[in-house]
């Protein structure tokens, strides 16, 4: 790995985070026989192994995760992180501030995000070399995880995420025993099918577990990017896996939700992690991917 890719953080509020070593449990556990490393059947393999400590950590977020995201938590995260008054920082350097995240995580279990994000994109531009927006979603789709730079906990930033406000889908991992504590799962507003929901409402009215994906999503519209329906689309619920594959939700989506769900699951094809993959040169990539970012998210964004 280079000295580029691994360069060293001095970033105060990771040095705050340091115990974070973000893994993303969507991204460890990713099936995909196209690119896997490894057989299929040990990819998204969430049985309970209290000796294997990636296991474990994936775990204990889900459980954290499924005990906290209610609708008044999701609520108070949106409060904070939609007023975009944390950082400015154009797209290349929340990519660059990224990398220092994972730095002083585990080496044997991670790969910096920027790295990822390189993978994920060449392997799209490989596969649809016309289409120059999905290269660039496939860059950037993960940036939302610098939110961990500002205090939020891992279970708020990576995981698959669900709608918090109606039952919970019989496909999220951990489904049983995880949800608990979850107070919602006591509130007669919230534990009902349609919850506070209308039936084939459509994604874009439900409200997320909070995570990467809304956040990433959100900072796109606020700052007026040009990506097509069909890239925001992907960044958005590209975590959602209970919908995407699980089955779960149909009764809350629209016609245009099916459509997308394509998208999104043709983009996770893509988006695997696994630290067996070809490393890129990103330096030479950068001058192409930045002609992108000038063409759909130019200049200096608000966080
Ligand atoms: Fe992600
Ligand atoms: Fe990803």
């Amino acid at each position: 790995m280079s000295a580029t890719v691994r360069a060293h953080s001095t970033n105060e509020n990771f040095k705050n985070n340091e115990k974070l070593g973000v893994i993303d449990p969507s991204e460890l556990l990713r099936p995909e026989p196209a690119f896997a490393k490894k057989p299929v059947g040990q990819f998204r393999d969430y049985t309970v192994d209290e000796s294997d400590p990636i296991k474990e950590r994936v775990r204990r977020t889900y459980y954290e995760m499924h005990t906290n995201q209610t609708v008044d938590f999701v609520k108070g995260r949106m409060g904070k992180w939609l007023k975009f008054n944390h950082f400015k920082a154009t797209v290349r350097e929340a990519l660059e501030k990224l990398n220092d995240l994972v730095d002083e995580s585990d080496p044997d279990s991670n790969i910096p995000n920027i790295v990822h994000a390189f993978q994920t994109a060449e392997r799209i531009r490989h596969e649809h070399p016309d289409l120059d927006w999905f290269h660039l979603t496939g860059l950037i789709h993960d940036l939302g995880k610098v939110m961990a730079f500002y205090g939020e906990p891992q279970w708020a930033v990576v995981g698959d995420t669900f709608p918090v406000g109606c039952e919970w889908g019989k496909s999220i991992v951990y489904r049983d025993g995880s949800f608990d504590k979850n107070t919602d799962g006591n509130d007669s507003r919230y534990n009902t099918k349609y919850g506070m929901y209308e039936a084939h409402c459509g994604l874009d009215n439900l409200t997320m577990s909070w995570g990467h994906d809304e956040y990433l999503y959100r900072v796109l519209k606020h700052n007026k990017s040009t990506l097509p329906e069909e890239g925001l689309h992907m960044i958005r619920y590209h975590s959602f896996y209970p919908w995407h594959a699980g089955g779960d939700y149909a009764h809350l989506c629209n016609e245009k939700d099916q459509e997308m769900m394509a998208w999104v699951l043709k983009f996770n094809t893509f988006d695997l992690y696994t630290k067996s993959e070809h490393i890129p040169d990103i330096e030479a990539l950068w001058p192409y991917y930045e002609s992108l970012i000038d063409k759909y998210i130019p200049g200096v964004l608000e966080w």
